[in-house]
């Protein structure tokens, strides 16, 4: 490998070698280069910070590129007095005969794992963002190709990248360039080229099912209707997977009154997906439900007119279930998954469910609807005990079911409720590896009671004050589940991006997709080791 670059070094000396720039021939010593040919490739490279004035400490790949570059890039980095920081960076140009622009990117300390008060890899979120800074900076260059240092990650490398280079601009005139990305300068130099080059693409697909979240949840509600959902699900998944596009009637049929009272304000009709995923067989799949409300006016107890655009989001849920499936089935994990995602709109019209109306869900539990802007609740009720019928080994919900979970944890971290210790250290330890953070929440005795306490039915779909929002809510989901291992995550915190991460961008985050992908793997093998 190193031969073929030496070769190919020579022969771009050789074809440039009537146009040397005296300034360049300058600043290169005896190397020449071109300033009539433009070079379309860039390089982003990784240091560590580091105190130190007279040396820098280079990522292996960096160092390699240094050496071969005669010590120009430490050179150059090493004119500036200060030493580079954790998320600063430096761009270097005519270094290499090969690239256009050298950007150095720091990555923080040597060494940096599990933060415990973080509740994170440290090392890896820096590299995810330093990468992320780096591609988005030498787009604005107007570079096209890049290639990128796997930093000692080449997961968190390729996530960084691909996270950061989304933009939603479907429906924009100008799109926003996406330079190709690419892990070549630092397979050149490996031992294991093949190993990084998977783990390039495991994080590209990880980034690619987050992309695909975030894509749905940004899309206006006029064009993303439920059956717009169901089609690009379709579109996007029913190659690896099996796409069961459930109609009102097929919901009336199953008794979902709770999901159909939810959806009877809406002229769009209301659907109701089944996807399978099957990596392998089992008995007991893995199920996932996630919210699928395409817009949330609150119904007749209508929600204020400022920020209701954000809730053409509402089904942030569903589509982390979808983008989740996306990642599964592209990396082909030896898992069984079925999903489930009730999908509809809340509006309020003359059909529409009014407050004190009591409707039934499908165990036959009755619900007085005292407040119609609780819908999620309403419509996963259904979800949740339909799941059941498929003797889940676990069910996970994604929901942005409160805004209680944004006032509590912001976008920190995804709520999550469970009744098992065990799925609960799964999903952190995903979400270590994922940068994509999850915080634990109770499912007390104490908040069923403020939701059994009802006047008409067994159940009310608000707990009476909005002490503990996200909490009652949850302990109103728990009355449709039997299941031991179920994971409640209540995503309505994270579900924009306002600058709090950094290699997301502003808008819709598709938080925490990343996460769930890792909790399938970490399931998958525990169940293939069994
Ligand atoms: N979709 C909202 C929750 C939400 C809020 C999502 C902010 C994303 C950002 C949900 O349907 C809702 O309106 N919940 C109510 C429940 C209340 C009426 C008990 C809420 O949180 O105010
Ligand atoms: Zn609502
Ligand atoms: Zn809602």
């Amino acid at each position: 490998m190193a031969a073929s670059i030496v070769k190919r070094v020579s022969r771009v000396k050789k074809l440039n070698v009537s146009h040397i720039s005296a300034r360049y021939k300058l600043l290169t010593g005896s190397r020449h280069f071109s300033t009539s040919k433009q070079w379309n490739k860039a390089l982003v490279l990784g240091v560590y910070e580091n105190e130190s004035t007279d040396s820098i400490d280079f990522t292996g790949t960096a160092r390699k590129f240094d050496e071969k570059a005669d010590g120009k890039i430490s050179q150059l980095l090493l004119t500036v007095k200060k030493p580079l920081k954790c998320g600063k960076t430096r761009t270097l140009h005519a270094v290499d005969p090969e690239f256009s622009s050298v950007l150095v990117t720091c990555i923080g300390k040597r060494g940096e794992g599990y933060d415990e008060l973080e509740t994170v890899d440290k090392g890896r979120e820096s590299i995810r963002a330093a990468v992320a800074k780096a591609v988005l900076q030498l787009r604005e260059l107007g570079e096209n190709e890049i290639e990128v240092d796997s930093c000692g990650d080449t997961e968190a490398s390729a996530e960084g990248c691909h996270l950061a280079l989304f933009s939603y601009d479907d429906l924009k005139a100008e799109k926003s360039r996406k330079p190709a990305v690419r892990i070549s300068c630092a397979t050149r130099y490996s031992q294991d080229k093949n190993s990084m080059e998977k783990e390039w693409r495991k994080g590209a697909i990880l980034a690619e099912g987050q992309n695909l979240s975030r894509r749905l949840m940004e899309m206006p509600a006029n064009l993303l209707t439920p059956t717009k959902f169901a089609e690009i699900v379709k579109e996007q998944l029913a190659d690896k997977c099996e796409v069961l596009v459930r109609d009102k009637d097929w919901a009336e049929s199953m008794k979902m009154g709770s999901f159909l009272s939810v959806a009877r304000g809406s002229v769009e009709p209301p659907v109701f997906l089944e996807i399978e995923y099957k990596g392998r067989h089992s008995d007991s799949p893995l199920a996932l439900v996630g919210k699928g409300v395409t817009f949330d006016t609150g119904g007749i107890s209508i929600k204020p007119s400022q920020g209701m655009d954000a809730m053409r989001g509402d089904m942030g849920g569903a589509a982390c279930v979808a983008g989740s499936l996306l990642s599964v089935s592209k990396l082909q994990l030896p898992v069984h998954v079925k999903a489930f995602i009730p999908l509809c709109e809340n509006m309020p019209s003359g059909s529409a469910t009014k407050p004190g109306d009591v409707v039934t869900a499908m165990n036959g539990k009755t619900i007085q609807v005292d407040n119609t802007d609780a819908e999620g609740r309403l419509i996963l009720a259904d979800a949740l005990c339909y799941s059941e019928q498929f003797n889940p080994s676990l069910i996970l919900d994604m929901a942005t079911l409160t805004g209680a979970i944004d006032v509590a944890l912001g976008a920190g971290a995804a709520g999550v409720f469970t009744n098992s210790e065990n799925m609960w250290n799964k999903l952190q330890k995903a979400s270590v590896r994922s940068g994509d953070r999850v915080w634990r929440m109770p499912l007390f005795n104490h908040y069923t009671k403020k939701i059994t306490e009802c006047q008409l039915a067994d159940l009310n779909n608000i707990g009476g004050s909005r002490s503990g929002g996200a909490c009652t809510a949850a302990a109103f989901l728990k009355e449709f589940v039997n299941n031991k291992n179920w994971l409640h995550l209540d995503i309505a915190g994270v579900m924009s991006n306002s600058g709090d991460v950094a290699y997301l961008g502003k808008g819709m985050s598709g938080r925490p997709t990343r996460t769930v992908i890792e909790f399938i793997n970490l399931m998958s093998k525990e169940t293939n080791n069994r």
